[in-house]
Formats: structure tokens, C-alpha cells, sequence
């Protein structure tokens, strides 16, 4: 089948997709594909997460609107099947790919999820089958890595037996259905053709710009955007440092400088975690030689962000010293441990850097997070016998926090916001000795 056959089958609904990989990325993306009438395979290696997206269950905790009731509705009328058996990929058309590609610890990337995928797919691969990779890659991977592993597991040859695009996603947890539906996309072909083919595939669950273009196009856009955030965001940390040194306040500086033209400075925080930004930076300059000193910029900037974390448990110290007290020996209760509001996303949680930051200062933390079962439970009896509080995670629920009662609960009133949920003026009204970070008290 020629990739315009095939694109002719797309249009028509008629072609049967697959979605390799059913996380926060290809569980949306599999439920939007049978929401429309198409006839989707979901393939997933955790037999346990299989088991229940099959009972109509989504897998994805945390506040993501329309999910839960969108799988149940295609689950339910047959339009979405899940499975762990990659022999049920032998009839289908299109199969897209939305495994996790983390880095290791010096920043390389891991594509070991990847590599097994293609290994596996390739003596199922179905003659004129279209295989888009959504997963986020360095710019190069479809050419050194997708194509040759799919060609050796297949047997089969790139653009004559099948075809390969990328168009990576760029979806958020919380807002993953709306922004799979809204936000414009990608869509990097092998050919020309093969674009083409992408772009009448996803025009059937988007409704926004989709721009043909080659697959490292596809490949430099996503890891660029992404890394585009992280130096803002790191700018904004920067800023917020300036601030305390300094005696300002960065929320009320931004507000300014954000009445200028064209500047739009980020929010400062705690750090900078999930699954991608911190990791997406480092995609990017892959292959490049950091060391050389070509790049500066961008491995600057991860350093930032990554060090934000250890900045709050410095400002904890500093407010314990005002009370005659050190880190060592204290219990701090961690407000938030998800890396994002509002969502039970734990990956590369800047929490979890704050919690071996403070294990290492000889401190204990007491965790809560209202999405994450393990550290799910009452905040103030949580509180109680706690020696300070930190937020680290902007979860709505904490702006209805009782700030005098939790103030009660703790040994010392200290308290400091990572985030910049609460003003410096309504904590200390509670009777907390707080700190607001990018809010300068002087003696930082
Ligand atoms: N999470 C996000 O917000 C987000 C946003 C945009 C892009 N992305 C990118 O999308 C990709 C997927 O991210 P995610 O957050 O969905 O990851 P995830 O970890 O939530 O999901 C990956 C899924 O792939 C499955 N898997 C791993 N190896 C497999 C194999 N060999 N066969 C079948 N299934 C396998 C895992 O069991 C898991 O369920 C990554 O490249 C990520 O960078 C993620």
C-alpha cells in the first residue's frame, strides 16, 4: 500500500490505528483516535495498567478533566481495546508510538523503552504500515536509531514497505484532552507524503494549525520549546534570587517588567520537575559538544532550576536561625510532592531534591500531597509535632489552608513559600515567621 492509499484510509476512518504505550501521553491520544470513530489498539507492557483501562479505568490519577469518562465511553463501545500482546499489532495501519525517553544521570538519553518497541513491532509490522514516533527525541533519532532498528526487526524497507513520521506531542498533565484537542502540532514525515499522510491523521482530533514538515524539524521544534521554557523559568529563579539579595520582591517586579513590550517573565519556584522539562533541555543538545563550550546556555540553565530546591532549604535555615534553631534534627513538613498543581505527577518531583537536600541537612520530612496516595492525609494532623512547613507544590487545595491553625501545629512558626501561594503579609497575620521566595528580607 502507497502512503496515499493509505492517507485515503485515514480519511475515511478506515484505517486501524494502534498506540504503543498508554501513560499520561498515549491514553488521551488512544481515547481521542476512538472518540472519532476510529478502531484503536492500545499496547501497553504493565499487564496491570492493561487490566485496567480493559475494566474502564483510568489509570491517570489527579485532575484531568473528561478522561476517566472518555475511556470508559470507548471502552465501552468498542472502539478502544488494550492488550499486552504485540501480535494483535498484525492489522494495523498506523501505529503510534508513546513510550517514555528519560535521560540517565550525565544527561544522555535512555532509549531503551524506544529501541524495545521497535524490536518488538518490526516482525509484526504490517506491509504499507505508517509508524509516527510522539515520544519525545533528540533531533537525530529518527534517522540514526527509529528507522535502521525498524528496518532490521522488519525486514522490511523505509518508504517502500513502510513509512515513519514524528510528531511529538506537547500535552500537559491536568490539561491533557483539552490540549490534545487545542494546541497545534508538528508533523514531521520521512517524505513529504508521509507528512501529508500526518497531517489528515490528526486533523481528525485537532483543531489547530498542523504544520508538514521533515521529522528533524519535528525533532529540534519539541525539545526547542521545551528548552525555551526552562531557561525563562530559570531566568525568573535568577530574578527571584536578585530579589531576596537585594530586598525586593519578585512577584511585584515581574508584574512590572511584564508591562514592557514583548517580556513576559516567568513564574519563579521551587524547581522545575515532570517528566520533561527537565530532561527535554538535554534531548536537545545531544550530540552536541557541551564540553567545547558550544552550548552554555542551556546546560546553565538546568543548573538554575535544578538548584532551587536546595535554595528553599536554604531560606528554611535561615528562619529556623532567627529562632535560635538549625535544620539538623528537625521535622519539616513538605507541603506538595506532585511536580506539577493539581496533579498526581510525581516524575523528577523538585520535592523529592528538597527531601534528600534536607535528609542530608540531618532533617526528617513529613509529606503531604492530596493526589498522591502515599502521602495523601489530613495536612493538620500531619502537622502536628512538625518543626516548620514548606510549600513546594501549588495545589488549590492549599489556598484554603488554615494558616493560623496550622501555625498552632507547629513547634516553630516557620513556614516558607516556594511557590508565592500566599503574600508575605497574609502569613505573617497567621503569626508564621515566613519566607516568600523572591522576596527579599534583607539577610539572604
Ligand atoms: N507527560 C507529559 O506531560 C508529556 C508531554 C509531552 C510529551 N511527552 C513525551 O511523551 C512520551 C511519553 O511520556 P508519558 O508521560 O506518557 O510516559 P509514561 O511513562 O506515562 O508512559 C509510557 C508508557 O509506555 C509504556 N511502555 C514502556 N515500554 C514499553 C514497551 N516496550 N511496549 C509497550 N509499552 C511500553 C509504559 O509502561 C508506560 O505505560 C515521552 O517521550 C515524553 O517525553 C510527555
Amino acid at each position: 500500500m502507497s502512503v496515499t492509499e493509505l492517507q485515503k484510509k485515514i480519511e475515511d476512518k478506515s484505517a486501524r490505528l494502534a498506540v504503543i504505550g498508554l501513560g499520561y501521553v498515549g491514553l488521551p491520544v488512544a481515547c481521542e483516535f476512538a472518540r472519532v470513530g476510529f478502531d484503536v489498539l492500545g499496547v501497553d507492557i504493565l499487564a496491570e495498567r492493561v487490566a485496567k483501562i480493559t475494566a474502564g479505568e483510568s489509570p491517570i490519577e489527579g485532575d484531568e478533566p473528561g478522561l476517566a469518562d472518555l475511556l470508559a465511553e470507548v471502552i465501552g463501545g468498542g472502539k478502544l481495546r488494550a492488550t499486552t500482546d504485540y501480535e494483535d499489532l498484525r492489522d494495523r495501519d498506523v501505529i503510534l508510538i508513546d513510550v517514555e525517553t528519560p535521560v540517565d544521570e550525565d544527561h544522555v538519553p535512555r532509549y531503551g523503552a524506544l529501541k524495545a518497541v521497535l524490536k518488538s513491532l518490526g516482525p509484526v509490522l504490517k506491509d504499507g504500515a505508517l509508524v509516527i514516533v510522539e515520544s519525545t527525541i533528540s533531533p537525530g533519532t529518527m534517522d540514526g536509531l527509529v528507522l535502521d532498528d525498524l528496518e532490521a526487526s522488519s525486514g522490511k524497507r523505509v518508504n517502500v514497505d513502510f513509512y515513519v513520521g514524528n510528531c511529538p506531542e506537547r500535552v500537559m498533565p491536568g490539561k491533557l484532552l483539552a490540549n490534545l484537542r487545542t494546541l497545534s502540532r508538528v508533523c514531521g514525515g520521512y517524505t513529504p507524503e508521509t507528512a501529508e499522510a500526518l497531517v489528515a491523521l490528526y486533523g481528525h482530533i485537532v483543531q489547530a494549525d498542523l504544520d508538514a514538515t521533515d521529522c528533524v524539524t519535528a525533532e529540534i521544534v519539541k525539545t526547542a520549546e521545551n528548552a525555551y521554557r526552562d531557561v525563562q523559568i530559570a531566568f525568573a529563579n535568577e530574578l527571584a534570587l536578585v530579589c531576596e539579595s537585594v530586598g525586593g520582591d519578585v512577584w511585584k517586579v515581574r508584574e512590572l517588567v511584564n508591562k514592557s513590550p514583548g517580556r513576559n517573565v516567568h513564574l519563579p519556584g521551587a524547581g522545575v520537575g515532570g517528566h520533561c522539562i527537565p530532561k527535554d533541555p538535554w534531548l536537545l543538545a545531544h550530540g552536541t559538544e557541551i564540553k567545547a563550550g558550544i552550548l552554555n546556555l542551556i546546560p546553565t540553565a538546568r543548573g538554575v532550576n535544578d538548584g532551587m530546591p536546595k535554595h528553599i532549604l536554604h531560606l528554611l535555615a535561615t528562619e529556623l536561625s532567627h529562632q535560635g534553631e538549625g535544620v539538623r534534627g528537625k521535622i519539616v513538613l513538605v507541603l506538595g510532592y506532585a511536580y506539577l498543581e493539581d496533579s498526581d505527577d510525581t516524575r523528577n518531583s523538585p520535592s523529592a531534591s528538597f527531601v534528600a537536600a534536607l535528609e542530608a541537612a540531618g532533617g526528617t520530612a513529613r509529606i503531604h500531597d492530596p493526589y498522591v496516595a502515599e502521602y495523601n492525609g489530613d495536612l493538620l494532623a500531619m502537622a502536628e509535632g512538625c518543626d516548620a512547613a514548606v510549600l513546594l507544590v501549588k495545589h488549590s487545595q492549599y489556598r484554603e489552608l488554615d494558616l493560623a491553625a496550622l501555625r498552632r501545629e507547629l513547634n516553630f512558626p516557620v513556614f516558607v513559600d516556594g511557590r508565592g501561594m500566599f503574600s508575605l503579609a497574609q502569613l505573617q497575620a497567621a503569626g508564621l515567621a515566613a519566607r516568600v521566595i523572591g522576596v527579599g528580607m534583607g539577610d539572604v
